[in-house]
């Protein structure tokens, strides 16, 4: 007796008929990830020759400024067409003055990057705490990171990037008014078609661990919370979007990804703005552990974690897995 007739009279919905292949699963998949998602970071080091690995980061590495155009090179004909880049400088002082030097380390491997590669899309991290000598993220008086006066720096640091070549400027140091004063700053240097990707809902996150092992960016006194959000938060994370749409982001980011999917969709259903999730230092290190100890399927947790952040929402990507992603893709194994 067949499975239809045993029970013809009873009134259910049949969502299996939709599985019952391989070919009909990709004619009604509802989400994609392909290469124009992702966006590499890459470490530029003023203090190596070649390369060293991040221990805590299995499989990236930071890039002296010999080694950096080889790890630019496969990025690209990966097929992958932007990158996020940060700076390891040589020395740190109060007001972090390697990062808005012009001669700053990442101002010297973005116009590496773009004299070989004009076309690959750069994207500057402005931030202040690999450079500071606190390591925190702005100017420190009398114990506070004082948000008015790091607004200065963080918009001399634009400029500079920008007049280094880079294309997006992507602030992280979570000041308020940090839109309006780096829009300011790079109109007024005439860089009035520079976009802003704002790393809007940046939450206090103990995801960021390995990347600041890999940066040496770690506060040396206290920790980010007065100005970083604190992860309990939903609608701050909504206020914060708010405030950097008004002032004129034009990308906005949600950072970390995986722990924060529901703000993903919130901040998506909230502004039109295209949108980025960073999948962090911390989440690769989890995923890389556990697959290195056999208890996962690496392959198969990279593209569901991935698959997951653009169901949420995501328009873009910002990941380490980006380059392993692209090699999948051209071998057919995603
Ligand atoms: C700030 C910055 C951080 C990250 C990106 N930009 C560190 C922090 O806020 O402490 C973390 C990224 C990651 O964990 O992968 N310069």
């Amino acid at each position: 007796m067949t499975e239809n007739n045993t029970i013809s009279t009873l009134q259910f919905d049949r969502h299996r008929r939709l599985r019952t292949s391989a070919v009909l699963r990709d004619l009604v998949r509802e989400t994609h990830v392909s290469k124009d998602d992702l966006i590499m970071p890459v470490f530029v080091d003023a203090t190596i020759s070649g390369s060293q690995p991040i221990a805590s980061m299995p499989g990236i590495s930071r890039f002296g400024l010999d080694a950096v155009a080889a790890e630019i090179d496969e990025i690209v004909a990966l097929g992958i067409k932007s990158v996020i880049v940060f700076g390891i400088p040589d020395h740190k002082d109060d007001t972090g003055s390697d990062a808005w030097s012009d001669n700053g380390i990442v101002q010297r491997g973005i116009r590496l990057i773009k004299s070989r590669h004009p076309e690959l899309v750069v994207i500057a991290d402005d931030c202040m705490c690999e450079y500071t000598s606190t390591g925190h993220c702005g100017i420190v008086r009398d114990g506070e990171v004082v948000n008015d006066e790091s607004l200065d720096y963080i918009t001399r640091i634009a400029v500079s990037q920008a007049k280094a070549g880079a294309d997006i400027i992507a602030p992280s140091n979570a000041m308020d008014g940090y839109v309006a004063a780096i829009r300011a700053g790079l109109d007024a240097a005439g860089f009035v078609n520079t976009p802003i990707m704002s790393y809007a809902v940046k939450y206090a996150s103990s995801f960021y661990g390995p990347f600041r092992d890999a940066a040496d960016g770690a506060p040396q006194f206290g920790d980010r919370s007065g100005y970083q959000m604190d992860p309990a938060n939903r609608l701050e994370a909504l206020r914060e979007a708010a405030s950097d749409e008004r002032e004129g982001a034009d990308f906005l980011m949600v950072k970390p990804a995986m722990a924060f999917l529901d703000v993903v969709r919130e901040v998506r259903n909230a502004s039109d703005l295209p949108l980025v999730a960073y999948n962090v230092s911390g989440e690769y290190a989890m995923i890389k552990a556990a697959a290195a100890n056999g208890w996962i399927d690496e392959n198969r947790i990279v593209k569901e974690t991935l698959t997951g952040i653009k169901r949420a929402g995501a328009d873009l990507i910002i990941t380490y897995f980006a380059k392993d992603v692209a090699a999948r893709i051209d071998a057919r194994t995603w």
